[in-house]
């Protein structure tokens, strides 16, 4: 488990939602996929309302009826939406597709010029204040936008950042991941697998081999070893959730994690932001 700054544990695997609702004919297999990963134990979905215009949050809405104590939902505002008002009404309206009373943690999905991170905050507290949503934080905020935002009044209750990180973008070892780690804020580690490109990787397929596991649960594991890094996959595929999910047993070894900077080298200097 990952601790937020609260003291209050959260799922360290989750799931993904980007590009599910966004074909009818594969509205099935998405909803059997998010289901089966919480049978498994996969108990954290993050979508956005920016996924397939509203269309993901109805699948994880299909998805979690019947079952919403089970699960830690996060969802994401467009900075388009992100001011006072309109924040507030973004989540009104992400609650509703949602079909849900309560966001677990919602999130400004990016930063852009025009959003006043201080509106943003105080829509944040509103909405944590009427119990729409329990804990807010940041996604694609590096470490100037971090220190700016602890710098503003009530930032310090951010309680994650949510960032591009995987074996093939390590940039942000060489200083969010520490700086969060410092601040006990969780990173949670978008596209883990790279959007896909990591399971066909010869290089992690030779590594993975020698440990008889997969690319992608060598991938997750990698990740998951560290402390307050959050995992989401995203997979409509029931066998690939269940293969997902089972990187949760996999050990990497001294020698393994050699093994994997050698193939994917660590940040030298700073390096911007990975994004998609
Ligand atoms: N905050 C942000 O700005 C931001 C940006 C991007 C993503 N995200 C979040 O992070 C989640 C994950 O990132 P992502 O969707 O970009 O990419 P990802 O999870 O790295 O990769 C997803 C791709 O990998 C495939 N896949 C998953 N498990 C597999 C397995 N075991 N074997 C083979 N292929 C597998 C999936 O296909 P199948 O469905 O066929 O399994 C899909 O094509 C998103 O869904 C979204 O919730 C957030």
């Amino acid at each position: 488990m990952a601790k937020l700054p609260s003291g209050e544990p959260v799922p360290t695997l989750g799931q993904g939602t980007w590009n599910m609702g966004e074909d009818r004919r594969r509205r099935r297999a998405e909803i059997a996929a998010l289901n089966l990963g919480l049978d498994l134990g996969m108990r954290l979905i993050d979508t956005a309302e920016m996924y397939a215009d509203g269309g993901a949050e109805k699948i994880v809405g299909a998805a979690i009826a019947g079952r919403r104590d089970e699960v830690f939902l996060v969802s994401k505002v467009l900075p388009e939406h992100a001011t006072r008002r309109g924040t507030i009404a973004a989540c009104e309206r992400s609650l509703k597709r949602l079909d849900t009373d309560r966001i677990d943690l919602y999130l400004l999905h990016w930063r852009e010029q025009e959003v006043e991170l201080a509106e943003v905050l105080e829509a944040f507290t509103a909405l944590v204040r009427a119990g729409n949503i329990r804990h807010w934080g940041v996604s694609n905020f590096d470490v100037e936008d971090m220190q700016e935002l602890l710098r503003l009044p009530g930032g310090k209750a951010v309680a994650a950042d949510q960032v591009m990180y995987n074996l093939n973008r390590r940039g942000i070892e060489h200083d969010l991941l520490p700086w969060c780690r410092r601040r006990r804020i969780p990173v949670m580690a978008y596209s883990p697998l790279d959007e896909g490109r990591l399971v066909r990787s010869l290089d992690l397929k030779r590594i993975a081999q020698q440990l008889g596991a997969t690319p992608s649960q060598v991938a997750l594991a990698w990740l998951l070893r560290q402390n307050n890094v959050i995992a989401i996959p995203k997979s409509a595929s029931e066998a690939h959730v269940r293969e997902n999910f089972a990187a949760l047993d996999l050990r990497l070894g001294k020698q393994d994690l050699a093994a994997l900077d050698r193939a994917f080298a660590r940040p030298k200097r700073k390096l911007p932001l990975a994004t998609t």
